[in-house]
């Protein structure tokens, strides 16, 4: 794995000084986020900061009207979703979006697809997911329509997961789930660090990002505001302030149960 402080290496997702409209509103100004391979880098905000765009700016989703997004050397802003996807990106996007009708394990085996021929490394891989998320494992039968929605959170995840990906963008997966399911997402997701997957995560949970992540970048108002060592920032007063909630806990339970 690199270390941050070679700059020789060529980083493998660049997104460079990109502007994003919707419309007569600019999303994004001028936004750039470098994450080389190995690393997991978050982007923190708040509600309408522009992070999921930037997600969707690497994605085909919306394009640029200015700057560049640099996949690996080449430049890929513009290329419709499908054509990014097969360059080696995935995609957990927000809201979870699983089949409800099919169910669990084929929901999984929908992330192998493209590599559907190589029979023996998608079934260890499967192994692994079942592995790593337990419940998933239990409900491998069930329709994933009737998962709830901490559990279906999971299922994207392993979907992405047997993609084996060169990088996978993940936004909120903390979102709406109880710190319990919280804390099982983001097991998941260290252990996915740890194999060596490349990750780009949007997220509003910054001390959990920020415990994930090596690097981070912070937005606002469409404007990368702050970015640096994911430590750094964990330590920064004015992070701490303004995204961590002061010294005390940031998570506390929804009082009547309004949870995944
Ligand atoms: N399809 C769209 N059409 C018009 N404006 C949009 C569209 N999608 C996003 N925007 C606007 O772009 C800005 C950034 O939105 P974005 O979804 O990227 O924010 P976000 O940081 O992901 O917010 P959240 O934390 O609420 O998910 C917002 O002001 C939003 O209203
Ligand atoms: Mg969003």
């Amino acid at each position: 794995m690199h270390t941050l402080a070679d700059s020789s290496i060529r980083p493998l997702l660049h997104i460079d000084a990109v502007d994003v409209h919707y419309g007569a509103v600019q999303a994004l100004f001028g936004v750039s986020i470098e994450v080389r391979a190995g690393e997991v880098v978050s982007v923190l905000g708040g509600n309408a900061s522009g992070k999921s765009t930037t997600l969707k700016s690497v994605l085909g989703l919306v394009r640029p009207s200015k700057g560049r997004i640099v996949l690996d050397g080449k430049e890929i802003q513009g290329l419709r979703p499908a054509d990014v996807i097969d360059l080696g990106v995935a995609s957990v996007p927000e809201g979870r979006r699983v089949f409800p009708d099919m169910s669990v394990r084929e929901n999984l085996l929908l992330g192998a697809y493209p590599r559907r021929r190589d029979k023996a490394a998608v079934a260890a891989d499967l192994d692994e997911v079942f592995q790593a998320f337990p419940r998933l494992a239990e409900r491998r039968s069930q329709l994933a329509g009737t998962l709830s929605g901490g559990e279906q959170q999971m299922l994207a995840l392993g979907r992405a997961w047997l993609r084996r990906a060169r990088l996978v963008c993940i936004d909120e997966p903390s979102m709406g789930l109880s710190p319990k399911f919280v804390d099982a997402v983001y097991e998941v997701l260290f252990r996915w660090k740890d194999a060596g997957q490349t990750i780009l995560l949007v997220e509003q949970n910054a001390r959990i990002a920020l415990e994930l992540a090596d690097r981070a970048y912070v937005l606002q108002h469409g404007h990368v505001v702050l970015h640096g060592r994911a430590a750094d920032l964990a330590a920064d007063p004015a992070v701490q302030e303004a995204y961590l909630g002061g010294e005390g806990p940031e998570m506390v339970p929804a009082p009547n149960g309004q949870d995944a």
